[in-house]
């Protein structure tokens, strides 16, 4: 590898991402991990699927399709390089929408196999996992690592006991943690997606009024949140016909706000007792919650664990996260991906031509 960027392709949903990340010194040499960040570009497609409430997977992939070369050209620009600079390449591989990793992954097999740069074909859920490493204060990942990531596609708790091996601690048997946000939402009349709107008016409500069920299933390795959705159905119907008025719609919020944070606090604090990790990261676009930051803060910072939380940007889906895996695993296996150890057939050592994307990847199979 020649060039010292790293790039970054990640459109395994409906954001188009792209980051260069500098891999020419350590990240921890720096004085900040995301200072090797060189660009660090999303085209979010939020406004095109707003009208369909929800993502459209085709539309997705065009859509990606149309704006990577734009992005690419653009991020070369804020990194001051260009195409020959690109030493290596990381690309989301799943899961996710399969249209949509195709595009991005196609487009970064074309670009690796033109540039002779090695690629590296990687988990969406370990990224989440990295993005962890971007934490604001840079304090280090030290492992035996636990991540709650949580998302309107994800719920998971995942232990990363060493480098890149992961265990699933928990994981949701039915709706995702912002899923039943946007649901609850959506059944106290505010737009999708609603999470963000449930919890601003959550901050105001009396959480007590009209306590919900805390889903806790008994087994340790699940979430659960249809429960909850069907109680706010029920309790929304105590108003009909005219609905609740502001205040309730405030009371109820504030009580499905709690009900779904304390399910994500207990479950973690469980998993802590009994695995004891050295690290505890929250990334997912859930982490943006105010109550869930808050009473995380506290029951670590009881239990005096360090509390990784990246800034919102590289919580939700992005580039970055990618990139910096990407660079870890360069880091720690080099050898790996030395160019002169290619084969014809391969991207790169390891990585052949036919590598496919993946809809469903489970993270404790990414070494498999
Ligand atoms: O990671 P993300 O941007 O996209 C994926 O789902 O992959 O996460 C979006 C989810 C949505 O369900 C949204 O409602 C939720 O995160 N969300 C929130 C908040 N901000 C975003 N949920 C609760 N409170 C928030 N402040
Ligand atoms: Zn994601």
């Amino acid at each position: 590898m020649t060039g010292r960027l790293l790039l970054a392709v990640e459109t395994s949903c409906d954001e188009t991402a792209v980051a260069l990340l500098d891999y020419s010194s350590p990240l921890d040499r720096l004085p900040r991990r995301a200072d090797a960040l060189r660009a660090d570009l999303i085209a979010s497609q939020v406004a095109l699927h707003l009208p369909y409430g929800g993502v459209v997977p085709e539309i997705a992939a065009r859509e990606h399709l149309q704006a990577l070369p734009a992005l690419l050209s653009e991020a070369l620009r804020r990194a001051g390089g260009n195409a020959a600079d690109i030493g290596a390449i990381a690309a989301t591989r799943g899961p996710g929408l399969k249209g949509c990793l195709l595009v991005g992954l196609s487009f970064a097999k074309a670009l690796a196999s033109s540039l002779e740069v090695p690629l590296l074909a990687l988990n969406h859920m370990e990224g989440h996992f990295y993005a962890g490493e971007l934490n604001e204060e840079n304090l280090p990942l030290d492992l035996p690592a636990l991540a709650l990531v949580v998302s309107g596609g994800h719920t998971m708790l995942v232990l990363q006991e060493r480098f890149r091996e992961y265990r699933i601690i928990a994981r949701t048997r039915d709706d995702a943690a912002g899923e039943a946000f946007d649901k609850s939402a959506t059944l106290l009349g505010l737009p999708y997606p609603g999470g963000p709107a449930l919890s601003a008016l959550a901050a105001t409500g009396d959480p007590g009024r009209y306590p919900l069920p805390i889903g806790m299933p008994k087994d340790m390795t699940s979430f659960s949140f249809s429960g909850l959705k069907t109680a706010v159905s029920r309790l929304v119907d105590r108003f009909a016909p005219a609905g609740p008025g502001l205040e309730e719609v405030r009371d109820i919020a504030a009580a499905v706000e709690t009900a779904i944070v304390e399910a994500l606090v207990r479950k973690s604090i469980d998993a802590i007792d009994v695995h004891r990790p050295r690290t505890f990261i929250l990334t997912g676009g859930v982490a943006a919650n105010r109550r869930l930051r808050a009473r995380l803060t506290e029951e670590l910072g009881r239990r005096g664990l360090p509390f990784l939380v990246p800034p919102l940007r590289w919580c939700t889906d992005n580039a970055a996260m990618m990139a910096v895996l990407g660079a870890r695993i360069i880091e720690r296996e080099p050898e790996r991906y030395r160019k002169d150890g290619w084969s014809q057939d391969e991207l790169g050592p390891g990585v052949p031509l036919a590598v496919s994307a993946l809809a469903r990847w489970p993270l404790d199979e990414v070494n498999r």
